[in-house]
């Protein structure tokens, strides 16, 4: 608790450009939980690099993230912003946290046992590292809830488990976290192959509509959407999985619920169903680009958020890391 507000942190890594599973899973309800909470956000620049990232490109993607957030309705007014490599505490902790996970809770890691199997040529201890330094991100904060997207709920638990070890060890220092996924598009698929997440970095990117993509490109991808042959639009994630990504999709960006998306597209074909959807994702999507290629023709504005935005971050995290340097016996001066 900060004041009389729960504390939120969330973060997002600036590789490639966001898919609208990440809008949705995240920043989208990140926006609208902000009036509520006292919110932490994070450009997860630490986290990206556990995969090999072109220098020049993280260096663009990071000020492009940043301007997104902006431009999706995160306002660095009433949240805190910043960098994580900004707010050197981040890497304390993790190291103190290392010592208190095992070897064998991180080789089980789902993501851990994708990414390897994807980058089988750099299986680096960072990759393996990764959610032990999400837990620090995480804990610094002393963070009450973690809005996430499904695929992260396995770091989250681990989060949990490290935060009552610890607390446990010592004495309570660690707020325990509880996740937050959105009711409707918690896990958004790719739309040629509907069993799979949507993700920034899918081999195939017709699957994946990204927040950047024009208007033209939007509707054509979702005209090319997997669905099934019933030609019945109705939410059925088991037997019909295209099409209830589709929903999904059309239910957040149209703000219908999606039984009001169903009645809607009663009787009509899917053609038309997912014109519409493609439709309402790119209505949604023009204004955002608009306003981030408007922020990121003022470098000094961003430069000054993130300036701002390390300070109170660190002000916060380093409260924390003092804290767990205390109780471990590290001598302070
Ligand atoms: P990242 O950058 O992969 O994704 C950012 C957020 O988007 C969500 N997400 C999705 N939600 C629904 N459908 C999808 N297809 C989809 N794809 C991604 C993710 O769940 C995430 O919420 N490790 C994190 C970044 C991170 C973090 C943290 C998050 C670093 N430290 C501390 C929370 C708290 C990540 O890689 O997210």
């Amino acid at each position: 608790m900060q004041g009389d507000k729960k504390i939120l942190y969330s973060a997002a890594q600036p590789t490639n450009n966001l898919t609208i599973g990440n809008y949705i899973g995240a920043v989208k309800n990140w926006v609208d939980l902000q009036e509520e909470y006292d919110c932490v956000f994070a450009i997860a620049n630490m986290h990206a690099i556990t995969v090999r990232q072109n220098p020049a490109e993280l260096r663009k993607n990071t000020l492009s993230l940043l301007a997104l957030y902006i431009a999706c309705g995160i306002d660095p007014k009433k949240c805190v912003l910043y960098l994580q490599s900004h707010v050197p505490a981040h890497a304390e902790l993790a190291w103190v946290l290392n010592t208190f996970t095992y070897v064998g809770e991180m080789e089980r890691m789902t993501q851990f046992k994708d990414k390897s199997a994807k980058h089988a040529d750099n299986i680096n201890m960072g990759l393996m590292d990764y959610p032990v330094l999400m837990a620090a991100d995480i804990l610094l904060y002393q963070a009450d809830v973690v809005p996430v997207g499904v695929d992260q709920r396995q770091h989250l638990e681990i989060t949990r488990d490290i935060a009552i070890r610890f607390n446990n060890l010592y004495s309570p220092t660690f707020t325990v976290p509880e996740g937050v996924y959105v009711k409707v598009g918690a896990k958004i698929n790719d739309l040629l192959d509907p069993s799979k997440k949507m993700s920034k970095s899918a081999e195939n990117v017709n699957g994946s509509v990204f927040i950047s993509d024009d208007r033209d490109t939007v509707i054509r991808k979702f005209k090319r959407a997997v669905t099934d042959s019933d030609a019945c639009v109705k939410y059925d994630p088991q037997n019909k999985p295209g099409v209830s990504n589709l929903l999904s999709i059309y239910s957040v960006f149209s703000g219908k619920t999606v039984e009001e998306c169903e009645r809607e597209f009663e009787g009509k074909g899917y053609g038309d169903f997912k014109l519409a959807v493609g439709e309402a994702v790119a209505d949604k999507l023009a204004p955002i680009q608009a306003e981030q290629a408007r922020l990121l023709a003022d470098k000094a504005y961003l430069d000054g958020v993130l300036k701002d935005g390390a300070e109170s971050a660190a002000r916060r995290a380093n409260r924390t890391l003092s804290k767990v340097y205390k109780k471990i016996g590290f001598y302070q001066l």
